[in-house]
């Protein structure tokens, strides 16, 4: 592995802190999150006139809060991300919508939600219009596109395409623009997350889909969104994306649109994983130094529970040591396990499971290993599996960390259980 600063594989400091000194304060295993990479990255995306966070990645209230207070909108999945945006202290309705509701259903506490909050939903299937429809009768509408092709890292995220789930198949527009009508609804803007990677070829076509869609529907339109999907860099090879370039493919879509239509198009960017993957680091104790064979293990105490991505998507994570003592800096062909009674639970893996080694320094129990890049898709997909508790998460802001969260304790696992 070619080993560079950025992806050194030790990692004395995390913004600024010493990894050993959060260890010994928060325990582990702890997230920790970095708010100025956020922060940078946000500025990264100012060209766009909407930026709407997708809190899925990461949806703690102390970084909604941040990211709110840097004028960034949010979108919602679920009841439940609607709660959080509003005590982060998000309002539910205003122009640009500060909260959307996105999603292919309605559940009914998600409908009822939306019609007596009046939030903003964008609509990923023609149930979705009917439902809604039947309840408010008029108001505006937007709609998630399937434009029949997409792009993600994996089978599992990969959000266009027959074989998607996702958005409206682009044969329906007009059938559901009649829809919302025969409902009093305008659809005014048009949704495509496809996952478009760095692939600016295929981001090319997904931008000429939203031209001709948005051109199908007319001058109701008013808003565009990209989506997300931005990438972020895991590996030293993934190269990072031109935001320039992506914004003005983006740029030359609205421009053409508000030609075509005679009004101004808002363009809207939804990123996830972008705002706040680098800024994650899960810091986990090695407690167990193996050989198996020909392999040499860390065992460390963080497992799928706390960092599914590995075992989900095969999900390469830079890692790095921070040793509790000085030592020489000698490389070794390692694999990363955790302490889940499942072989798979093995943080150096291929997609399909394949087991693979990570070249790192020689390390005993005790020191700290950090897996890097760990913020998007980290804590919020975490599990009790094993009845492990949720990790602890730590901000660090202007070179002082504090707890966001605290780290679960064992009877609140089955707290809300009932016994005889
Ligand atoms: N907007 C919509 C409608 C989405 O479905 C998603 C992600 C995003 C925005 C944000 O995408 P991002 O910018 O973060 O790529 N758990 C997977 C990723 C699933 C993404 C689902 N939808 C992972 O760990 O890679």
């Amino acid at each position: 592995m070619a080993i560079t600063d950025q992806f050194a594989p030790t990692l004395p400091m995390i913004a600024g802190v010493p990894t050993t000194q959060l260890a010994k304060q928060f325990g582990t295993p702890t997230y920790i999150y970095d708010a100025s990479s956020i922060l940078q990255r946000i500025e990264q995306l100012r060209r766009f006139d909407v930026i709407r966070y997708a809190q899925k990645a990461n949806s703690n209230l102390a970084v909604l809060d941040l990211i709110r207070r840097s004028g960034v909108l949010v979108d919602a999945v679920s009841v439940g991300e609607i709660y959080r945006a509003k005590r982060a202290g998000y309002s539910l309705t205003g122009n640009p919508a500060p909260v959307v509701y996105t999603a292919d259903i309605f559940d009914q506490a998600a409908l009822d939600l939306v019609v007596d909050e009046k939030i903003h939903v964008n609509l990923g299937s023609p149930d979705m219009i009917s439902q809604y429809g039947e309840r408010v009768k008029s108001g505006e509408i937007t709609l998630r596109i399937n434009p029949g092709f997409g792009h993600g890292h994996s089978q599992k995220t990969n959000t266009g395409g027959e074989h998607s789930k996702h958005g409206i198949w682009h044969d329906q527009l007009e059938e559901c623009t009649k829809l919302a009508a025969k409902y009093g609804l305008a659809v005014t803007g048009l949704h495509m997350h496809i996952g478009s990677g760095t692939d600016f070829e295929h981001l090319s076509q997904v931008c000429t889909a939203m031209l001709q869609m948005a051109r199908r529907v007319g001058q109701s339109i008013h808003v565009i969104s990209a989506g997300g999907g931005l990438p972020t860099a895991y590996r030293d090879s993934d190269e990072s994306v031109d935001i320039d370039r992506y914004f003005d493919l983006w740029d030359q879509t609205r421009r053409q649109l508000q030609q075509d239509l005679g009004h101004p198009i808002s363009l809207e960017i939804e990123p996830g994983r972008f705002l706040v993957a680098d800024a994650g680091y899960l810091v986990t104790e090695i407690r167990a130094v193996k050989t198996m064979g020909e392999n040499l293990f860390y065992l460390v105490d963080a497992g799928f529970n706390n960092l599914a991505r590995p075992i989900m998507y095969g999900a390469y994570h830079p890692m790095a040591i921070a040793h509790r003592q000085p030592r020489d800096l000698k490389l070794q062909a390692v694999v990363v396990g955790g302490p889940l009674c499942e072989s798979g639970d093995i943080f150096t893996q291929q997609e399909g499971g394949l087991v693979d080694t990570r070249n790192l320094p020689v390390a005993s129990v005790g020191d700290y290993l950090v897996i890097q890049c760990a913020g998007a898709y980290g804590f919020v997909m975490s599990s009790n599996y094993n009845s492990k508790p949720f990790a602890t998460e730590v901000l660090i802001e202007n070179g002082q960390p504090r707890v966001i969260r605290p780290r679960q304790k064992p009877e609140e696992l089955y707290a809300s259980e009932i016994l005889d």
